[in-house]
């Protein structure tokens, strides 16, 4: 584990930081991830696909030397898997081994049987733990994948950084973790949440700031072509598609680009490649033929002016 960072004076310091991390993000995301971390809030990021809310919460740990705890959420999680699970067949093992021994002891079995040794701490469990190196960042990702109750739960989970294990008790945080809830807004996050919370919108970035990141993710691009990729999406995000195109698919045209030797785009290699950056059929169909040449025609119109 690397070891522990201070946290950043300031915006710009915590910018510079992620930045270091290979993330680049804008000064409005740097201010108030920076306020989340000073101020002890969790930090609610909302926004597209592929536009990089989760990857600053992994760049936020490794910069900080911090352990990264990820809660995945689905339909049906509910608050127990989030937080411990039993063993189960552990316990099933010792109880066979105790009755095998002879002269069970009920009250000490049932003691070692539900104690830390059995416990499967959980993503909220492992949060509230005592970490190496201090305070681990709490990744809650994709959070409108769940439902109200669990909602409710983790709010009240995160008001007081602490869980509770009936067997064993209140386990409270010795120190808050560094929490950053992520949603792609496939329903609205009840307020109640996200008044805990500092929230902000993460929108596709403007043509410097892709440009930044694709030189960062994929340095062996050569310039003229990053360019090109980053103003052709840029301009493709501008029409009527049914999903637009994320950072994560530039990144991974320009790798397939890349592999594919291409030092410039024309109509037939983004023909070959239209699958890196739509995912729908519908969208593909589109863009077929003279779509992408008129695209591609505007977006080398936005370089020349
Ligand atoms: N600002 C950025 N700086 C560096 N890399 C970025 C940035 N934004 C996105 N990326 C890259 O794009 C990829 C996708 O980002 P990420 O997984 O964080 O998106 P997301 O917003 O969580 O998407 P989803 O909603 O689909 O989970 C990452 O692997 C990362 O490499
Ligand atoms: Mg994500």
């Amino acid at each position: 584990m690397p070891h522990t960072v201070a946290l950043p004076k300031n915006a710009d310091a915590l910018q510079a930081m992620l930045g270091d991390q290979g993330y680049i993000c804008d000064r409005a995301l740097g201010v108030v991830a920076f306020l989340a971390l000073k101020l002890g809030r969790p930090l609610f990021l909302e926004g597209e696909a592929g536009v990089g809310k989760t990857e600053i919460a992994k760049a936020i740990a490794s910069g900080l030397g911090r352990k990264l705890i990820r809660l995945q959420c689905y339909e049906g999680l509910d608050a127990a898997s989030a937080v411990y699970e039993w063993n189960f067949a552990a316990q099933m093992v010792a109880v066979r081994t105790a009755e095998a021994a002879g002269g069970m002891d009920r009250d000490a079995l049932e003691g070692e049987l539900f104690s830390d040794k059995y416990l499967m701490k959980r993503a909220l469990l492992d949060a509230m733990s005592p970490q190496e190196g201090g305070a681990p960042v709490l990744l809650i990702d994709e959070l409108d994948r769940t439902d109200a109750p669990f909602e409710a739960f983790l709010l009240e989970a995160l008001s007081d950084f602490q869980v509770t294990v009936p067997e064993l008790g209140t386990i409270k945080a010795p120190e808050p973790p560094i929490v950053i809830v992520t949603s792609n807004r496939t329903r609205e996050v009840h307020d109640a949440l996200k008044r805990r919370c500092l929230y902000h919108w993460v929108d596709y970035p403007d043509f410097d700031r892709e440009l930044a990141v694709l030189n960062a993710r994929v340095p062996a691009a050569a310039a003229d072509l990053s360019r090109e990729i980053v103003r052709f999406v840029q301009t493709l995000r501008t029409e009527d598609l049914f999903k637009k195109p994320g950072v994560a698919e530039t990144i991974d045209w320009a790798k397939c680009l890349l592999a594919l030797d291409v030092v410039s785009l024309s109509p037939d290699v983004i023909a070959d490649t239209l699958g890196a950056i739509l995912k729908y059929q519908d969208d593909i169909t589109r863009l077929q033929g003279a779509e992408a040449t008129r695209i591609l025609d505007e977006a080398r119109n936005e370089i020349a002016e």
